[in-house]
């Protein structure tokens, strides 16, 4: 029986590979950058199953050239990339690998929020320079996390297992969502413009979707307190880049730490990187060994299930299951 012919768009961790070798004809995308759009969308002209990265855009004209594709499998919760209406019109399962990033995501943002508050980069750039000469007084004070005052944008997963952090350091929590979330971790719901003016570190862990676009825009930094630390691990566009220089070179709020930029990666030029109190890495927050490789199990699992024709066990549209055939 011939296998079903997969495009995988990136190296993935073996555990994963060596599951989809077994079923299925797999061509594995070799280069550390995205397969280019055309590229990509020449792969699913011709394959059952795609295995994609948030760094692939999968839109309605390149699922319409897909005629015998059955599943598309995201390796990441965010599914930002993906057309998903119109993937469910063309009756394709779209799966994404939610929960188990939740954890190490909350661990870096909190990370993040650490290094901010406690001027661990500079600190450390201070030392490599050979500026420290001696135990200062006042060297290189911070600010204190005990004490302060988390806001926390966005009450899912992820922003729930901030909140615990948060409660674990003797911070007060604060969080925004569309409607209270109850929660295990004495997190209090307000607005969020109440939020924004009482936060002393505000954290965002909202999808990226049209509501969420540039939800930090110059209103809602004006708001801050201008000691205020921003942290984003959710999705870059969440937050206006200029306004966001904007608001940084002015001291208007006291410092960012982002995961996560608008575009991604963020070109070498951007006026964020000339700003000292900006702290941009890569888009890392989930990278652990053992989460990253149980992220792409999952999109394995997902990925299989699709091209045996069994509902996905992570799936963003399960609604294709009820749409029946055109
Ligand atoms: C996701 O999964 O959406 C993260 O942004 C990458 O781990």
């Amino acid at each position: 029986m011939t296998k079903p012919n997969v495009f995988v768009t990136r190296h993935l961790p073996d555990a994963a590979l060596d599951m989809l070798r077994q079923a299925c004809d797999l061509e594995i995308w070799p280069d550390e950058l995205p397969p280019p759009y055309d590229t990509l969308k020449a792969k699913a002209a011709t394959v059952d199953g795609l295995l994609t990265l948030l760094s692939d855009q999968i839109d309605q004209e390149l699922l319409h050239s897909a005629p015998q594709l059955r599943v598309v499998s995201q390796c990441a919760v965010g599914y930002d990339n993906i057309d998903v209406a119109a993937a469910t019109a063309a009756h394709i399962p779209v799966g994404h690998t939610p929960g188990v990033l939740t954890d190490t995501t909350a661990d870096f943002a909190f990370a993040l929020l650490m290094a901010a508050a406690r001027r661990i980069e500079e600190a450390a750039r201070y030392v490599h320079a050979g500026k420290w000469r001696t135990w200062g007084p006042t060297l290189l004070m911070g600010q204190d996390v005990w004490g302060a005052t988390l806001g926390i944008i966005g009450m899912g997963r992820i922003g729930q297992a901030m909140a615990r952090r948060g409660r674990g350091f003797n911070m007060r929590v604060l969080y925004t969502d569309a409607v209270p979330v109850p929660n295990d971790a004495g997190a209090a719901y307000t607005p969020l413009d109440n939020l924004l003016a009482q936060a002393d570190f505000v954290s965002l862990h909202v999808p990226l979707t049209p509501e969420t676009h540039h939800l930090i825009d110059r209103r809602a930094l004006k708001l801050m307190k201008s000691s205020a630390v921003l942290i984003n691990t959710a999705r870059g566009p969440v937050v206006d880049p200029q306004a966001l220089y904007a608001a940084l070179a002015a001291g208007e709020i006291a410092y960012a730490a982002l995961d996560v930029t608008d575009p991604e990666p963020i070109p070498p030029d951007d006026p964020l990187l000339t700003l000292a109190n900006c702290l941009i890495v890569p888009h890392i927050a989930s990278s652990s060994v053992r989460t990253r490789t149980k992220m792409a199990v999952m999109a394995a699992e997902n990925l299989l299930a699709g091209l045996a024709g069994k509902p996905l066990p992570y799936c963003v549209n399960p609604a294709v299951y009820n749409t029946a055939e055109d």
